[in-house]
């Protein structure tokens, strides 16, 4: 059965693009069959992907409409990334979809019924930083949530929004599973992040076994079109994702 997980965090740069594209890298490297959805009008998944071009033509715009249906259906869109990945990729049009689907009828069921025929193992669904009706989208369609978190005490505290927002979506998808929150940018110096990372754990909350360090490898991989796991295989954040990918898919 496909896994559909959601890579969501209404706070900006804490690395919901680079675990979507990582992780989704490092399950195709145990075999798996993935589908990453740029479900973002700032296309960082598709520029990482270096499918900026073939987006423009068609992307998930076209599939989820805007006040409008889309005219497309989504293996219409879908481009092949890797051996194993192959990407729904987005462009700026898809913000006409955060718009224009305030005006729609069942807005919140939009990208579950186009993803309705896909069957890879893994759809990994990249949120952009908000709780608009794209991310609603994303926490409808999911069969579980993962949330980047960095170890820091206001992202620590931004944590009850988007609990606050899952929670609100449970009579929509009732299945809804936390799948955890990844610790990122972690910082073994700072006894700040490591205060953060007790605390986190202190409070119950659903921390991964997994932590990603902070390295400037994973902006230098993104630019040259390339995962961490090839571009940088002895990298302590390589070892860190080829793990998370051992924690959901082992
Ligand atoms: N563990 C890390 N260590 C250092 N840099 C990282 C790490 N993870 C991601 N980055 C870099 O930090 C920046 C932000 O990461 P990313 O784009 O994945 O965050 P995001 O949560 O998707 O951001 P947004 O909310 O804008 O979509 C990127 O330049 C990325 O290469
Ligand atoms: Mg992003």
């Amino acid at each position: 059965m496909t896994r559909i997980i959601a890579i969501a965090n209404q706070k900006g740069g804490v690395g919901k693009t680079t675990t979507t594209y990582v992780l989704g890298h490092a399950l195709a490297e145990r075999g798996r069959t993935v589908l990453l959805v740029d479900l973002d009008p700032q296309s960082s998944l598709t520029i990482a992907c270096g499918r900026e071009k073939e987006g423009m033509a068609a992307n998930l715009y076209h599939v989820l409409g805007g006040q409008e249906p889309g005219t497309h259906a989504l293996r219409d869109i879908v481009v092949k990334v890797n051996p194993g990945i192959y990407l729904a990729p987005a462009d700026i049009a898809l913000s006409l979809s955060e718009s224009g689907l305030m005006l729609r009828m069942r807005r919140e069921y939009v990208l579950q019924e186009a993803l309705a025929g896909a069957t890879p193992d893994y759809v990994l669904i990249d949120c952009l930083p908000s709780l608009g009706i794209l991310t609603v989208n994303a926490l409808v369609a999911a069969s579980e949530v993962l949330i980047p978190t960095q170890c820091e005490y206001l992202a620590l505290r931004g944590l009850a929004m988007i609990y606050q927002t899952i929670n609100r979506m449970r009579p929509a998808n009732p299945n809804l599973q936390v799948l955890g929150i990844l610790p990122t940018f972690f910082d073994p110096r700072l006894i700040h992040s490591r205060e953060i990372l007790e605390a986190m754990r202190a409070r119950g909350l659903p921390v991964l076994p997994v932590v990603i360090g902070r390295s400037v490898r994973f902006a230098e991989s993104a630019l040259a079109h390339e995962s961490i796991l090839t571009y940088d295989p002895s990298n302590p954040g390589t070892q860190a994702y080829q793990a998370l990918a051992e924690v959901i898919d082992g």
